[in-house]
């Protein structure tokens, strides 16, 4: 079973006497498939795998949100186990923000569009976490999904600008057999939400554009706030019921 460290100067004084490389995993625990890829592969990449279970309350715009995800640590780390991690940072809040929300990362471009404009607030306080989760966590590489595409960008903006000694590396999205993108919050759909979800990716590779998508996932239920072309992706964000999905596959042509 990987051992559990959850006060961050432990963690540093462990990392100091670990010989080699390390992968790091930053995840909001409630694991899946996604995040089990991310981890197969800071395995095969790395000497050892360190896997953060922190949820984030700054990233979150509704406190109902914060309050509703699922917290599953003790399923997630027999899961990490199975996978052969060795070690788990679980910290609570108060350890992660000493400075009580004081201090916080601040990016004015790619952060404003798509996501950002729908969720304000919401990659000032990931890029906050994540910059004390590399901070603390010493990898020598960090492992982040496409299916948060604007998020994978951001942390790599980030990661250059402050010369951060990491090497952010992208994972392909993981999909059910119906094309669905695995997510936490799948598990939060009805079983019929569940089979309407799969229009989502099986619009965003079809040959209509934009607007035609959003009309369709309009018409089939879906509220959805955007489709766009952007940074060599087809990007999608909608609401099915009270669960908002996303989702973005390679721009036709690019
Ligand atoms: O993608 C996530 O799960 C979160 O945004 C992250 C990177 C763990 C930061 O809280």
């Amino acid at each position: 079973m990987p051992s559990i460290v959850s006060d961050p100067a432990a963690w540093r004084k462990q990392r100091a006497a670990l010989e080699g490389t390390l992968g790091f995993v930053p995840t909001m625990g409630n694991l899946h498939e996604g995040h089990m890829a991310l981890v197969r592969r800071a395995r095969a990449e790395n000497d050892h795998v360190l896997v953060s279970i922190f949820v984030n309350p700054t990233q979150f715009n509704q406190r109902a949100d914060y309050d509703a995800y699922l917290r599953t640590l003790e399923n997630d780390v027999a899961l990490l186990g199975r996978e052969g991690v060795e070690f788990v940072f679980a910290p609570d809040e108060k350890s992660m923000y000493p400075d009580n929300y004081e201090m916080q990362v601040n990016e004015t471009v790619l952060s404003q569009q798509l996501e950002g404009k729908f969720r304000p607030g919401h990659f000032q306080g990931m890029l906050t976490v994540v910059l004390k989760l590399l901070n603390i966590a010493g990898a020598t590489r960090v492992y982040f999904g496409e299916k948060d595409y604007q998020q994978l960008m951001l942390v790599k903006k980030m990661a250059e600008a402050f010369f951060l000694p990491v090497e952010v590396v992208a994972v392909p999205t993981v999909r059910e057999d119906s094309g669905l993108a695995l997510s936490s919050r799948n598990g939060r759909l009805t079983p019929a939400q569940h089979e309407k979800a799969v229009l989502l990716s099986q619009l965003l590779q079809s040959a209509a554009a934009n607007d035609a998508v959003a009309q369709k996932l309009d018409a089939a239920g879906f509220k959805t706030e955007y489709v766009a072309t952007e940074w060599g992706r087809r990007l999608v964000a909608a609401w099915l019921g009270d669960v908002r999905l996303i989702d973005n596959v390679q721009a036709k042509g690019e």
